[in-house]
């Protein structure tokens, strides 16, 4: 450990040219200097505050309210070793070239934030985020490079004035994915992470000792691989940070994917490995990732947890998973949305293997089926049923319900490896022909190590529309009400109009069944408490088509039947 005082630098012109009152702030405490791999190993995992101090115009204009000191606890009582901050800068100025002033208040607001952090014990990345699509975009049409530089100087020369004698638990990163499409770009952002380094040099306090993760292209992995080079001529103990939302239509529930094939899991595993082989001696952190529960299927959405930590982990990479305050902690009822998802990260994390529930990945099946559910048609006889679980060297130890109850293992259930079998017997307790749709108990199993999986016993009968179809009205959302029947929302949407063109993305129809011609989540089609959504994007697509065009909600399962057609009419 080594005891030095930083003192802040305030003779720099554009400071003096705007009167800004920077005085020579001394740091007085001590500053233990990590390298950037043992920074990156100690941050591994970690989680993001997203859409909070990120969001535009201020915290809290998003779905988040302004962060409270005990979601920091929460999230170290969770397991996590790292915070990182995304922070948006661009709403916040009071000046204008060349000084760029910050609003005083919102620099402590972040000084604050970040000392909330790691009163809880966490280590801090903090960054300057949304002004990559702002103020900072060198992809812009006519983008005036002299001042997205002069700019990103004097934004970092205050953030490292103002954070400059933090402990070396606080890292910085220059900008959230920069927008980056040619070579000609790309040495412009390589500049920038150098200007940023220069800006930290000229703001003093301890930010020349200070771990900073540098930013490739766009946060790609392939353009960061192809373009980024390290400026030269600086200190500071250096890692480079990509993002990864691999493949986009699982991640994204896009084309009707809601299933990873075999190929999908290996080029994960490619990806990452490809941009490890381009950085062989630079610390790597994964700074954002995710698959949400709020649309992904379980089994895969656990599949992909996986194979993204436990592979990050082997490639010496750190993993922060991204969380925009819906996908995956609810701050309010501090209850995971997911909680095998969590505990397959923390595992994956540390390298200890987990069992996972099969699902279907041959990308051209005709139905899916799920090991983290176990399903039961109204109407029919209740039968004995078998799930699927990949054991990944451990064994089973033991299954509970959701109250604890611990199952008996030659009367509730039989396995065979991975194999477990629920006898009618057993399964009758939840299902029967005639009753009533809906979730009926969540088993979860436990194994020799790793994660548990969680069984969600449903009984699942077709869901009810209130209308099945009507004119369309352009310029707004179509509510349709539904009265859910098992897993209350839909899996996918296929969009065909009664010409059998698609209605969106005609080259789906080299995907599989369960894609060709299905529309995309969020952007196209959606669904809340009680009713599905075909939003205003896809009623005017209907509309500009001029033909009516038939909706088929899938739901879960997604099994024949288990559909029900919608016909918007022009
Ligand atoms: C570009 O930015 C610089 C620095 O802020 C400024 O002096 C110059 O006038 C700008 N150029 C244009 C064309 O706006
Ligand atoms: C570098 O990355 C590119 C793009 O992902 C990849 O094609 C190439 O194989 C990587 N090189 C090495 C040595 O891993
Ligand atoms: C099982 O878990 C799911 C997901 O958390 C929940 O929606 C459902 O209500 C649970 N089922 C029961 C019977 O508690
Ligand atoms: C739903 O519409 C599709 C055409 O998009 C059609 O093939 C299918 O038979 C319809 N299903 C029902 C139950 O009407």
């Amino acid at each position: 450990m080594s005891k030095s005082v930083g003192v802040i630098a305030f003779a720099h012109a554009f400071g003096l040219l705007q009167g800004l009152a920077l005085a020579a702030v001394e740091c007085t405490g001590t500053f233990e200097p990590i390298s950037a791999s043992d920074y990156v190993a100690a941050i591994n995992p970690g989680w993001n505050l997203g859409n909070t101090l990120d969001a535009t115009p201020n915290e809290g204009s998003w779905n988040n309210p302004p962060v409270q000191a005990e979601t920091f606890k929460d999230i170290k009582a969770a397991g996590f070793k790292s915070v990182r901050i995304p922070v948006t800068y661009a709403d916040h100025f009071t000046g204008t070239s060349p000084g760029w002033a910050i609003d005083a208040d919102w620099l402590q607001r972040v000084s604050d934030v970040v000392d909330m952090a790691l009163d809880a014990g966490l280590y801090v990345l903090t960054n300057v985020h949304h002004d990559s699509w702002q103020w900072a975009d060198v992809s812009a049409a006519g983008a005036n490079l002299t001042q997205i530089e002069e700019r990103m100087h004097q934004t970092w020369l205050q953030i490292g004035e103002k954070l400059g004698c933090k402990s070396s638990s606080v890292a910085f990163e220059p900008i959230n994915e920069p927008p980056v499409d040619t070579q000609e770009q790309a040495t412009e952002l390589n500049k920038l992470n150098g200007i940023f380094l220069q800006a930290l040099k000229d703001s003093g306090g301890f930010n020349t000792q200070r771990v900073v993760t540098l930013v490739g292209p766009s946060m790609d992995s392939i353009k960061t691989s192809q373009w980024f080079e390290a400026p030269t001529g600086y200190d500071n103990p250096w890692a480079l940070q990509y993002h990864y939302y691999s493949p986009y239509d699982f991640i994204f529930s896009a084309w009707g994917k809601t299933t990873l094939s075999d190929q999908d899991i290996a080029t994960v595993e490619s990806d990452l490995e490809n941009i490890r082989g381009n950085f062989t001696d630079v610390p790597l952190v994964l700074g954002e990732f995710d698959a949400s529960p709020i649309s992904t299927e379980p089994a895969a959405r656990r599949k992909y947890m996986d194979v993204v930590v436990r592979k990050a982990k082997e490639l010496d990479t750190a993993v922060i998973v991204w969380d925009n305050g819906l996908d995956h902690f609810d701050r309010n009822t501090k209850k995971w949305k997911d909680p095998q998802s969590l505990e397959i990260l923390l595992n994956a994390a540390t390298g200890v293997s987990n069992s996972l529930a099969g699902y279907t990945t041959d990308a051209s099946a005709t139905e899916q089926s799920s090991s983290a559910y176990v399903f039961h048609k109204v109407g029919d006889a209740v039968t004995d049923q078998k799930i699927s679980i990949s054991l990944n060297g451990n064994t089973l130890k033991s299954i509970a319900t959701e109250e604890g109850t611990v199952l008996d293992p030659s009367t509730d259930y039989t396995a065979s490896g991975g194999e477990i079998t629920f006898p009618s017997s057993f399964l009758s307790t939840y299902f029967s022909s005639s009753g009533t749709p809906g979730s009926k108990e969540n088993l979860t199993i436990s194994f020799s190590a790793g994660a548990t999986a969680a069984v969600n016993l449903i009984q699942w009968d077709l869901p009810k529309l209130g209308s099945t179809s009507s004119k369309a009205v352009a310029g707004a959302d179509l509510r349709i009400p539904v009265t859910w029947a098992g897993v209350n929302q839909p899996a996918a949407v296929k969009m065909l109009r009664q010409d059998g063109v698609y209605l969106f993305d005609d080259w789906t129809q080299y995907l599989g069944p369960l894609q060709a011609a299905y529309g995309t989540y969020s952007g196209q089609w959606n669904w809340d408490g009680g009713d599905l959504i075909l939003t205003a994007t896809t009623i005017d697509a209907v509309i500009a088509a001029g033909v009516a065009t038939t909706f088929t909600f899938d739901f879960f399962p997604r099994v024949p039947g288990n559909s029900l057609n919608y016909t918007l009419n022009v």
